[in-house]
């Protein structure tokens, strides 16, 4: 059986595990950790850190097909890491998806962005994706597929979880009123990447919500289906206009079955 060895970078994170649970049972499927101990005892995983450890050492130890980068840390450290996969790439057949962000646009306001537009940011995590992205566009055709994932949602995430904290202290929850986003959940972008892998897909793509809301809508609305709840909001104004901070699909459309709407995400969200 030809099954394809796929590693996970930062596999006992929040987006990472989940995309490490969706594939398990289809792939020889492997993972690192760092700090989350809990994974120390399970065989398909290794311990590595960015700023201490070679990547060359868990490649050379695991030798992936895929390679899926779902990692935080420290930021020249990440781009040190990718340098290296860059390198391990090219030596070889494997083939690398990078979680990206649509913060790679969060300099453009005015509009949402599609796959093929110009990347820029003022923030230093847009910058780094950016950095990231720029290296893997240099890399044969057919090699990498760049993902420009949203917020996520979905009733384990850590942005959830904050919310029913806040709830639960009857502390403040922040809201942006003028900030237009698309969104996505856990469930939805795994099986989003699971195609995509299956399918041998590279290039762009933009794995959000195919529609628009405001942030403040959308998380009034995620709050009022966890239950019967009336939470203070911090209304956040960066600016006076409506602000985007959006990647929206245009040229790799996923199949229907795989979209999501704004309003599915938010009845996903199960009571409290
Ligand atoms: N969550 C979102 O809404 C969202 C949206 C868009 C894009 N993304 C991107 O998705 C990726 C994963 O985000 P996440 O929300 O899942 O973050 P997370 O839950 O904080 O997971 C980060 C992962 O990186 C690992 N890590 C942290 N420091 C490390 C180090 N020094 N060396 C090696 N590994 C290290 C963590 O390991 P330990 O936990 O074991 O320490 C964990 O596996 C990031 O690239 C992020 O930019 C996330």
């Amino acid at each position: 059986m030809d099954k394809k060895k796929i590693l996970i970078l930062g596999a006992s994170g929040f987006v990472g595990n989940a995309i490490y649970k969706e594939l398990c049972s289809y792939f020889d499927t492997y993972g690192t950790y760092y700090s989350n101990r809990s994974f120390a005892e399970n065989k398909q995983f290794i311990r590595y850190d960015l700023e201490e450890d070679d990547i060359f050492r868990v490649l050379e130890q695991v030798k992936p097909d895929i390679i899926v980068s779902a990692l935080r840390g420290n930021f020249p450290a990440q781009v040190q890491a990718h340098q290296h996969l860059m390198e391990y790439l090219v030596k070889t057949d494997a083939k690398l998806y990078f979680i990206s962000s649509a913060n790679v646009f969060d300099a453009y306001s005015k509009f949402p962005s599609y796959e093929h537009d110009k990347t820029l940011s003022l923030s230093v995590y847009g910058r780094l994706k950016i950095k990231i992205e720029n290296m893997m566009m240099r890399l044969p055709k057919g090699k990498s597929a760049i993902l420009r994932v949203p917020m996520v949602f979905g009733n384990s995430s850590p942005r959830i979880k904050e919310i029913k904290e806040n709830i639960a202290n009857n502390e403040p929850i922040e809201v942006f009123p003028n900030l237009i986003i698309n969104v996505t959940n856990d469930d939805r972008l795994t099986q989003q990447i699971h195609y995509l892998i299956n399918r041998n897909k590279t290039g762009i793509y933009h794995l959000g919500s195919s529609d628009l809301i405001q942030h403040e809508e959308f998380i009034k609305e995620v709050i009022a289906h966890l239950g019967n709840y009336h939470p203070v909001y911090k209304r956040v104004y960066t600016t006076n206009e409506d602000r985007y901070l959006a990647a929206l699909p245009k040229d790799n459309i996923l199949p229907k079955n795989l979209r999501i709407s704004c309003q599915e995400i938010i009845e996903h969200h199960l009571p409290v």
